[in-house]
């Protein structure tokens, strides 16, 4: 018990802590799901502890994802749970409502149905530039994936680039980087424009840049990490430094940035209830954030001053018993059961 102004409360002592899973790495695996998944989300409901889903993967609407992982995992996860890589871009709308936005990643038109459920108006993707200007990638490979898209998708083809968007991994790396380049390159997104090389070398970049994610590699059924949207980047960061001498301009969201984890606490706030003390205030709640990738998941919860578990399921390739080098987590266990495990000795 203890005094509180002129009364004596009980304080009782509560459990007031929630888990934070990665997705690829952690609990699947490409098109498998990992052993020690469902024990894990299934130890976490009977304890009745919050968690939620965030991920560096996209291209999906949260309602898609949500349904298609559901499915694939056999535990219902609500899209209220779970926190894309592009989540937090809904923030640019406001921004660039009213500019010509090209989406880039993703399946077909999937990044751009995103992007218009995000509130954007004026979308356009590569795919739509290549379908109406097939010489903008003119090897035959490319040229064959040119296909004639419907016309409410070319509205903005023919508008200037105002803000390129990587909303997800791209599936033609050629083209996607072409195109983006074009806008680059161009004066203010006209495609039909390049800069003189003269005003490459000395003038700003004018189409702002974003990507939903940086990881360099991401974890599948492969028995090696494969390329990410990070690798992406590279390559156009060094064409673009090649081509003009500067440094490309750009901003990212995603793990590890911290905007990503200020918008993944408003989530948590709104699927765990609050605990107050007896002044009114807020608890301090412990975060528990499950991840594979060193560099990002661990990295972001360690800046955020969440406790950090790393799994040897995925992207982590420890020799031994290690810790990382770089980012070392609170702990390494073997899998997301042994995660879950860990978290519960230490909380219950
Ligand atoms: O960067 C690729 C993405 O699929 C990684 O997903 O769930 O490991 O953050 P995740
Ligand atoms: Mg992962």
């Amino acid at each position: 018990r203890q005094l509180h102004g002129n009364s004596t409360v009980d304080i009782i002592p509560e459990k007031h802590f929630n888990v934070v899973f990665d997705i690829d790495g952690v609990l699947i695996k490409g098109k498998e799901v990992l052993p020690g998944t469902r024990a894990a989300l299934g130890l976490l409901k009977s304890n009745n502890v919050p968690y939620i889903f965030l991920t560096n993967g996209g291209g999906l609407k949260e309602i898609d994802k949500a349904e298609q992982l559901s499915k694939k995992i056999g535990v219902h996860i609500s899209p209220r749970q779970l926190i894309l890589s592009h989540s937090p871009m809904r923030e640019l709308v406001s921004t660039f409502e009213d500019k010509n936005v090209m989406v880039v990643g993703g399946n077909g038109s999937d990044c751009r149905h995103v992007a218009q459920y995000y509130g954007f108006k004026h979308i356009v993707t590569p795919e739509e530039i290549h379908s109406v200007f097939p010489y903008v990638c003119p090897s035959s490979a490319c040229e064959a994936r040119s296909v004639p898209l419907a016309e409410k998708y070319l509205q903005n083809v023919h508008r200037p680039v105002e803000a390129i968007m990587v909303f997800h991994d791209s599936v033609d790396w050629g083209r996607d980087l072409q195109v983006m380049l074009d806008a680059l390159v161009s004066r203010d997104g006209d495609l039909n424009t390049v800069k003189t090389q003269a005003e490459l070398h000395t003038t700003k970049q004018t189409v702002p840049l974003f990507f939903s994610n940086s990881d360099l590699v991401w974890s599948n059924e492969h028995p090696n990490p494969r390329f990410a949207q990070g690798t992406f980047r590279t390559c156009l960061e060094r064409i673009f430094k090649d081509m003009t001498g500067q440094k490309l301009e750009y901003t990212v969201y995603g793990k590890p940035v911290s905007a990503t984890y200020q918008y993944a606490e408003t989530v948590l706030n709104k699927i765990a209830p609050i605990h107050r003390g007896p002044n009114g205030m807020p608890r301090r709640r412990t975060v528990y954030a499950i991840g594979d990738n060193p560099y990002a998941d661990i990295a972001g919860a360690n800046a955020y001053g969440w406790e950090s578990v790393l799994v040897r399921t995925g992207v982590f390739r420890p020799e031994g018993d290690e810790n990382h080098h770089m980012h070392p987590a609170t702990t390494v266990v073997n899998d997301v059961e042994d995660a879950v495990r860990w978290i519960l000795s230490k909380e219950i």
